[in-house]
């Protein structure tokens, strides 16, 4: 299934935003949109968060048939900070291991009257697949779907980078690692072109190289050290071995060796250049662990974000619900 069919599905008749499944088709007005309301939720660690009934009285069911912890748990507590009602399910144990398929569990959810559900699952075109059938009240919100789209993350992404880097328009941001495998790294581009990114750049090795007809734009690297050379973002990506298969990798030393960011390539970006990582993190192979760690890093800033990315985002979902309610 096309993202582009995903870019259709996730609207209402009116144009509205109904579900979130892909930032494809979403304007740049849509996107700053989203990046202030996350931004007004936004806290500095050890203030206390904020708080409103925004989803009082809504329920947000958690799906997630891939594992994860940072998108899961921020998406938990963005929804009990706006008030809501939240489960997880736990899908290992879940009914789908004994045969039932994904609609009958979301018709279950639905029957008990979960409004929005949130879903992670390795299976391209689900999302889009499951908010066709839904009913007008509830909302699908993508919390990660194969290698092609995690929009959240790629909004969380824009605003750490808007946050530390200002102007989009002035920089020049580098996404290197696993591409032909990252949800994050598309989603990223998505974001990125959209706010007007002075040069993007994507750096990956011949295998992990995602074909021409994707990340339109971008200047394409296999030399790690040339691509980072003068840029004000470096965005690094986990190597999903999980989605491989004959692809061949070299072994983690050599990876690291070849293409991991270290101090020493960190030195060759921008002096004031940031670095990111989606997280989960593998030490001392996509990143050096003293760079994980490093004055430069904004991984656990992403983090923050994310609370506040996804409360924009369940609110914004929330509020278009009830516009179109008001007009029916
Ligand atoms: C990523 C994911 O699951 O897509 N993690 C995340 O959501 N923060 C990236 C990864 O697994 O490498």
């Amino acid at each position: 299934m096309s993202t582009d069919h995903s870019a259709k599905v996730q609207r209402d008749a009116e144009g509205r935003l109904r579900h979130l499944i892909t930032l494809d088709g979403l304007s740049r007005d849509e996107i700053v949109a989203l990046l202030d309301l996350a931004q007004f939720y936004a806290r500095t660690p050890g203030e206390l968060a904020a708080r409103d009934q925004t989803l009082a009285g809504h329920t947000v069911a958690n799906l997630f048939f891939e594992p994860s912890t940072r998108t899961r748990v921020s998406f938990e507590l963005a929804a009990q900070r706006l008030g809501a009602d939240v489960v997880n399910l736990d899908m290992q144990s879940s009914s789908r291991v004994k045969g039932e398929t994904v609609l009958d569990t979301i018709y279950t959810l639905q029957a008990m009257q979960a409004d929005i559900l949130v879903m992670r699952d390795a299976e391209p075109g689900l999302p889009a697949y499951v908010a066709k059938y839904v009913a007008p009240h509830v909302c699908i919100l993508n919390a990660g779907e194969a290698h092609l789209s995690h929009p959240t993350q790629g909004l969380l992404d824009a605003l750490t980078v808007r946050q530390t880097k200002g102007d989009f328009a002035k920089l020049k941001i580098l996404i290197a690692g696993d591409l032909s495998h990252s949800r994050v790294a598309r989603s990223a581009w998505h974001a990125f072109t959209t706010l007007g990114v002075a040069e993007l750049r994507i750096a990956a090795p011949e295998d992990l190289m995602p074909g021409k007809d994707e990340f339109k734009g971008a200047t394409r690297f296999t030399d790690i050290d040339k691509a980072i050379s003068g840029v004000d973002v470096v965005m690094t990506l986990r190597i999903q071995r999980e989605r491989m298969s004959g692809a061949s990798i070299p072994d983690e030393a050599t990876y690291h060796h070849t293409f991991g960011i270290t101090a020493d390539r960190l030195a060759k970006a921008n002096k004031d250049a940031i670095v990111m990582h989606p997280g989960p993190m593998n030490r001392d192979v996509e990143i050096a662990s003293a760079v994980a760690d490093g004055p430069q890093s904004v991984i656990q800033r992403q983090v923050t974000n994310g609370v506040a990315v996804r409360m924009a985002v369940l609110a914004t979902i929330a509020r278009n619900v009830q516009a179109r309610r008001h007009f029916q």
